[in-house]
C-alpha cells in the first residue's frame, strides 16, 4: 500500500460486512425479549423499562443515559444461583460495579470477584462481607495484595510466582492465613475475540498447565505455611457462546487436582471455572443455557473425580457479562440524521466512544431500536455513530432504522449493561453518562452524571 496520500473512494471501507449482511427486521418496532431487559415493552408505541417510559427518563436525566432493569439484573443473579445450588455464584465486578450493584449482589447471596483496590474498596463501602469477595489480577501492586489480606478477602487467586512470594510475606507480616486459588491456563481454544480469549498458552494471565508452570506454583504455595492452598482456577475467555471450551477445561482442571493428590497427598476442596458466559446481542445470536452447563460442568468434574478416587470440589462460576449484560439499555437522544447518497444514512447521537467502546474495540455488535415512537415507515440502512472526532466512533456498524428518524428522536441499544459503563472514558471531556435503576414504575440514579466540575477535579 502506498504511504503517500491517494485520493479518497467513496466509501469507508465495504458497505456491508460480506460475511454477515445485516437483513432488514420483519418488524423495525418489534423488541425479541432474549436481547431486550426482562420488563421491557413497548406501550402505546414507546418503549417501557421497568415501568418506567423512556421519554420521562430522558426528560429527566438526561441523554446519553445508562439504564438498568433491577428486576432484570436481580433475576438473572437467581437462575445462576439455582442453576450451581451446590456450588458458588461470584459476581465479576469488572463488567459493572457501583455501590447500588454491589448491594443488589450482596442481598441476592452472590459472591464478588474484583481485580483492583478500587474494586475492593466499592464493596466494602457498602459492607459487603469480606470473606464473599475473591481478588483477581495478573499484576496485583503489593499494596493491593496486602489490602486483601488486612481485609480479610475469602480467596486470592495467585497468578504468578513473584506474587506468591509476595502473599506469603505479607500473609506472615499479619499473621493470617489467606486461602488462595492457582490460576491455571488450561491450553482451550475459547471461540471469542482475541482480546477476550484467556486460556491459550500465549498471553499474560495464569500458569501453564502444559509448561508446568501451574504444578510449580502448587509446589511454591504449599511450601509456604502461611498460605493455605484450596484450590485451582481457570477463566477461559468472555463472550462465550459454545460451551464445549467450559468442559475441556473443568476436565483438565479436576486432572490436575488428581496430579496434585498424586504428588503432594493433597486433595484441594475447591474449583472455579472462571465467568465468560455469552449473551445475545442480534436476533439469533446463541446463548448457552445456564442450567444445562452447570449440569454438564457437575458431570464432567465428579466423573474425573470419581475415576480418580478423588472427593468432587466445590464449584464455583464467575459471570459477568450474564448477569448484568442484558439488564442493561443505553438511550441515547439523536442529533443529526445524514444521508450519503447511495450507500447509508449516519445517525449520529448525543455519545459514542466514550459511553460504549466495545465496537471501536472488539468489533462489538448491538441491537438498537428507534425507543420514544413506534414507526411504520420503512427500513434504513444506517450506521449510529457518536459525536467524537474518530471515524471509527461508531456505536453500531450495520442496522436498520426506520426512514421516518429525526433528530430527537429517542434510540434505546441493549445489551449495553456490561462492560460499558466499566470500560467508560472521557474522551474530548464528555461527562460520563449516569446510570438510572428503573423497578416498579419508578427511576432512581444510582451514579451520577458527570459534571463540568468533575471533569476539571485535580487539575492545576
Ligand atoms: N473472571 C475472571 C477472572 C475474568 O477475567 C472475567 C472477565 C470474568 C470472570 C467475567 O467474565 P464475563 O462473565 O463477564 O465474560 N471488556 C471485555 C470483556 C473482558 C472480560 C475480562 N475478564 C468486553 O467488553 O467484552
Amino acid at each position: 500500500m502506498s504511504r503517500f496520500a491517494h485520493p479518497a473512494g467513496d466509501r469507508h471501507a465495504e458497505v456491508l460486512p460480506e460475511e454477515r449482511p445485516p437483513h432488514a427486521p420483519a418488524d423495525l418496532n418489534a423488541l425479541n425479549p432474549a436481547i431486550w431487559p426482562r420488563t421491557s415493552e413497548r406501550i402505546n408505541g414507546t418503549i417501557t423499562i421497568g415501568g418506567v417510559d423512556v421519554r420521562d427518563l430522558a426528560a429527566e436525566h438526561g441523554t446519553p443515559l445508562y439504564v438498568i432493569d433491577e428486576e432484570d439484573f436481580r433475576s438473572r443473579c437467581r437462575d445462576y444461583r439455582a442453576a450451581f445450588h451446590d456450588g458458588e455464584v461470584h459476581y465479576a465486578a469488572k463488567a459493572f460495579l457501583c455501590r447500588e450493584v454491589a448491594r443488589w449482589i450482596m442481598q441476592e447471596g452472590l459472591g464478588l470477584d474484583v481485580c483492583s483496590a478500587g474494586e475492593l474498596a466499592v464493596a466494602l463501602s457498602v459492607g459487603f462481607p469480606p470473606e464473599r469477595v475473591t481478588m483477581h489480577g495478573n499484576n496485583k501492586s503489593p499494596a493491593e495484595l496486602e489490602r486483601a489480606v488486612v481485609t480479610g478477602v475469602g480467596h486470592i487467586v495467585v497468578d504468578s510466582y513473584e506474587e506468591i512470594a509476595r502473599l506469603g510475606y505479607l500473609a506472615d507480616k499479619h499473621g493470617t492465613r489467606p486461602k488462595v486459588m492457582i490460576r491455571v491456563t488450561v491450553g482451550v481454544e475459547a471461540h471469542t475475540h482475541e482480546f477476550i480469549a484467556t486460556a491459550h498458552d500465549d498471553q499474560k494471565f495464569g500458569l501453564s498447565l502444559s509448561s508446568g508452570a501451574a504444578a510449580e506454583a502448587v509446589r511454591r504455595v504449599l511450601a509456604l505455611p502461611s498460605l493455605e492452598l484450596v484450590g485451582l482456577h481457570s477463566h477461559i475467555g468472555s463472550q462465550i457462546t459454545d460451551t464445549a471450551g467450559f468442559e475441556v477445561a473443568a476436565r483438565r482442571l479436576a486432572g490436575l487436582l488428581a496430579q496434585i493428590r498424586d504428588e503432594h497427598g493433597v486433595v484441594l476442596p475447591e474449583l472455579d471455572l472462571g465467568g465468560g458466559y455469552g449473551i445475545p446481542y442480534l436476533d439469533g445470536d446463541d446463548a448457552p443455557d445456564i442450567k444445562l452447563i452447570a449440569e454438564s460442568l457437575r458431570e464432567i468434574v465428579a466423573n474425573v473425580c470419581r475415576s480418580a478416587g478423588l472427593p468432587v470440589p466445590r464449584l464455583t462460576v464467575e459471570p459477568g457479562r450474564a448477569i448484568t449484560g442484558l439488564a442493561g439499555v443505553t438511550l441515547y437522544e439523536v442529533g443529526t440524521v445524514k444521508d450519503v447518497e447511495g450507500l447509508r444514512t449516519y445517525v449520529s447521537v448525543d455519545g459514542g466512544m466514550s459511553d460504549n467502546i466495545r465496537t471501536a474495540l472488539y468489533g462489538a455488535d448491538y441491537t438498537a431500536r428507534l425507543a420514544s415512537r413506534a414507526s411504520q415507515a420503512g427500513p434504513m440502512l444506517s450506521r449510529l455513530v457518536g459525536k467524537h472526532c474518530e471515524s471509527g466512533d461508531m456505536v453500531i456498524r450495520d442496522l436498520y432504522l426506520p426512514a421516518d428518524l429525526a433528530p430527537g428522536d429517542l434510540i434505546a441499544v441493549a445489551g449495553t449493561g456490561a462492560y460499558c459503563r466499566s470500560l467508560a472514558n472521557n474522551y474530548n471531556y464528555l461527562p460520563k453518562p449516569a446510570v438510572v435503576a428503573v423497578s416498579g414504575g419508578k427511576a432512581r440514579v444510582i451514579v451520577q452524571r458527570e459534571t463540568e466540575d468533575d471533569l476539571l477535579r485535580g487539575q492545576l
